[in-house]
C-alpha cells in the first residue's frame, strides 16, 4: 500500500504549520502536499504547553484577554495573555497596540483549537478544516519508522509507504530521560516530561492532584523555569534542582540569573544548585513520595517535573544525511546532504550569517523562519537568496518577559535597574555588540536592541556603552 506526493513535511509540529502556511501562500496545488505527524492533532504553537496549558482551570486572571478583537485592521480570534502568554513578540505587540481596549472576562487554560499554528505570529489559525480546504494530506497519529533518502520514500508505522519528490524533515526534538543519566523510575506516575500535547494533559492531572504538595523540578533552563512558575501558580510548593551555578546558565550571566532567581524565592520556590538527581523513593503502590540528589539532600515529592535539555530526532537519517552539531546540517536554503531533502526546525543545524558560524537552534522563532525560508527555496528557487537569520529566544513567566537577540559571547556589559524591573546586556565580542537581552522592555525598545544586534556596531569603550545602556541602542 502506498501514496505519491510531490511535497512531504515530515514532522507536525511548529516547523511543519509554518511550512504549510507558506506553500499555500505560494500556490501548491490540491494533494500535492502531505504532512506526516506521530501526534494526533494538527500543528499547534508548542510554547503554549508550559505557558497558558498550565493555568488552573479557576483562575482570574484580570490581565487576559481571550479572543474577539475587531479593532483597527485586528479580526482574528487571539488569546493573549500577558503573564503566562502563548508568548510571542507579535502578540505582546498587538497587546500593547490594543492597550486597554482589550476585554477581560473567560480566562480559561489554552485548549486547542485556540493555539494552531499560526496563531503565534498573528495570522490565520489552521485547523484540521484548513489543511482539507487546501487539499493538503495530513496523515496524524502516524510515525514514519524509516526512511530511504535514495528511493524517495518513507514507511510508516501503520505499514504504508509514502513517496515524495521533495522532503521537508521538521521532525523537532525529544526530551532527554533520566534514565539516559543512569537515574532509574522516571516512568512513575507523577513523573513528568513536557514535549507534546499528551506529556501536557498528564502534567495538568498530576498537578490536579498535588494540589498544596510540593514538586521537585529537575532543570535550570527553560522548561524548568517556565513549570516552575506554572506550579507556583497551581499553588505547588517547589523545589527547583540543577547542576549549574545559577539557572538558564546556557543564556543568562549570574547577575541576570540572579535577578530571577530572587524574584522565585520571594514566590516561594527553593533552589537546590550544583547538583543531581540519583534516585527516588516510592511508597508501598509505587508512588513517589521522596527524590533524593547527589549531595545527599532528600526531597520531599508528590510530584517532578523533569526538563534537562532535548535530543534532535535524527535517527531516521543516521547514515543517509551529513549530520553536524546534533542536528542535520543544511545550507542557507535549509537543503541537506541530499537534493531532495531539507530540514527545518529544532532538527535542522543551519548557517548564521550575522555570526558566520553553524548553528543548531532550538526556539520558535527559528522554527517558523527557516520553515518559510526552506519552502521559499523549494517554490522560487531563483527567487530566494541564503536564510540570514538573526537569532531570538524570549519567555515570560509571573510578570516578567525578556528578549534576547544574537550570540552571547564575549564581554558582557549590563545596564538599567536591576532592583526594578528593567534592565539589560550587551554582549561584545572583537570589539562589537553580538548580543542583547532585556527584561520588561516595550515594543519600540525590543525593536531596538534586535536592530542594533543585527547591525553590530563597533564598540570603542565598554565603559562608555555600560553608561549609555539602553539609550545606546535607542539612538543608534
Ligand atoms: P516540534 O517539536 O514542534 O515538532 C516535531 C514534530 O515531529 C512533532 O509533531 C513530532 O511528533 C513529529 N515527529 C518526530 N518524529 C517523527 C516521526 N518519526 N514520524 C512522525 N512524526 C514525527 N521556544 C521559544 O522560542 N519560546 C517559547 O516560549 C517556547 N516554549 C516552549 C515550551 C515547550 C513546552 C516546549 C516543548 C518547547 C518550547 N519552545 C519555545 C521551543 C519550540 O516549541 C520549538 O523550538 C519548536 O516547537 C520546534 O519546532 P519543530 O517543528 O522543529 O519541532
Ligand atoms: P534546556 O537545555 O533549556 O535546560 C536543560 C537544563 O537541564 C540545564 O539548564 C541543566 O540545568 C539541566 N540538566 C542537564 N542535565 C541534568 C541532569 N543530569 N540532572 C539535572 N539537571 C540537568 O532544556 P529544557 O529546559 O529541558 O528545554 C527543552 C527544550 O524546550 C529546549 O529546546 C528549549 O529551548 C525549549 N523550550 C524553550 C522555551 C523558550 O524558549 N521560552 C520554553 C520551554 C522550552
Amino acid at each position: 500500500m502506498g501514496r505519491a506526493f510531490v511535497y512531504v513535511i515530515l514532522g507536525g509540529g511548529v516547523a511543519a504549520g509554518y511550512a504549510a502556511h507558506e506553500f499555500v501562500k505560494r500556490g501548491v496545488d490540491h494533494g500535492e502536499l502531505c504532512i506526516i505527524s506521530e501526534e494526533p492533532v494538527a500543528p499547534y504553537e508548542r510554547p503554549a504547553l508550559s505557558k497558558g496549558y498550565l493555568l488552573p482551570e479557576d483562575s482570574k486572571k484580570s490581565f487576559i484577554v481571550h479572543r474577539v478583537l475587531n479593532f483597527g485592521q485586528i479580526r482574528q480570534s487571539l488569546i493573549v495573555e500577558s503573564s503566562m502568554a502563548l508568548a510571542t513578540v507579535e502578540l505582546d505587540m498587538l497587546a500593547q497596540e490594543i492597550g486597554s481596549r482589550v476585554c477581560g472576562g473567560e480566562d480559561d487554560p489554552a485548549r486547542l483549537p485556540a493555539f494552531h499554528c499560526c496563531v503565534g505570529t498573528n495570522e490565520e489559525r489552521l485547523t484540521p478544516k484548513w489543511y482539507k480546504e487546501h487539499g493538503i494530506e495530513l496523515v496524524l497519529g502516524t510515525r514514519v519508522k524509516s526512511a530511504d533518502v535514495r528511493r524517495k520514500t518513507l514507511l510508516t508505522a501503520t505499514g504504508e509507504t509514502i513517496t515524495y519528490k521533495i522532503l521537508l524533515v521538521a521532525t523537532g526534538a525529544r526530551a532527554l530521560k533520566l534514565e539516559e543519566f543512569g537515574v532509574k523510575g522516571s516512568d512513575a506516575e507523577s513523573v513528568c516530561y513536557l514535549r507534546d500535547l499528551a506529556d501536557a494533559n498528564r502534567l495538568v492531572n498530576v498537578m490536579q492532584s498535588s494540589s498544596g504538595g510540593n514538586a521537585v523540578v529537575i532543570g535550570g533552563g527553560y522548561i524548568g523555569m517556565e513549570c516552575a512558575a506554572s506550579l507556583v501558580i497551581n499553588k505547588i510548593n517547589v523545589t527547583m534542582v540543577f547542576p549549574e551555578p545559577h539557572c538558564m546558565a546556557r543564556l543568562f550571566t549570574p547577575k541576570i540569573a540572579s535577578y530571577y532567581e530572587e524574584y522565585y524565592q520571594a514566590k516561594g520556590v527553593k533552589f537546590v544548585k550544583g547538583t543531581v538527581l540519583t534516585s527516588f523513593d516510592f511508597d508501598s503502590n509505587q508512588k513517589i513520595t521522596a527524590v533524593n540528589l547527589r549531595d545527599g539532600t532528600k526531597l520531599p515529592a508528590d510530584m517532578v517535573i523533569v526538563g534537562i535539555g532535548i535530543r534532535p530526532n535524527t535517527s531516521l537519517f543516521e547514515g543517509q544525511l551529513t549530520l553536524e552539531k546534533g542536528g542535520i546540517k543544511v545550507n542557507g536554503r535549509m537543503q541537506s546532504s541530499n537534493s531532495s531533502v531539507y530540514a527545518v526546525g529544532d532538527v535542522a543545524t543551519f548557517p548564521v550569517k550575522i555570526s558566520g558560524e553553524t548553528r543548531r537552534l532550538e526556539h520558535v522563532d527559528s522554527a517558523r523562519k527557516s520553515a518559510r525560508h526552506a519552502v521559499a527555496a523549494i517554490m522560487e528557487p531563483e527567487k530566494t537568496t541564503d536564510f540570514d537569520y538573526l537569532p531570538f529566544f524570549y519567555s515570560r513567566v509571573f510578570a516578567l518577559s525578556w528578549q534576547f537577540y544574537g550570540d552571547s559571547t564575549g564581554d558582557v556589559i549590563h545596564f538599567g535597574d536591576f532592583l526594578g524591573n528593567s534592565f539589560g546586556a550587551y554582549w561584545v565580542n572583537n570589539g562589537h555588540v553580538v548580543g542583547s537581552f532585556l527584561e520588561g522592555g516595550t515594543k519600540e525598545e525590543y525593536e531596538a536592541i534586535a536592530k542594533i544586534t543585527r547591525l553590530k556596531p563597533e564598540i570603542e569603550d565598554l565603559t562608555d556603552l555600560e553608561t549609555q545602556g539602553l539609550g545606546f541602542a535607542l539612538l543608534s
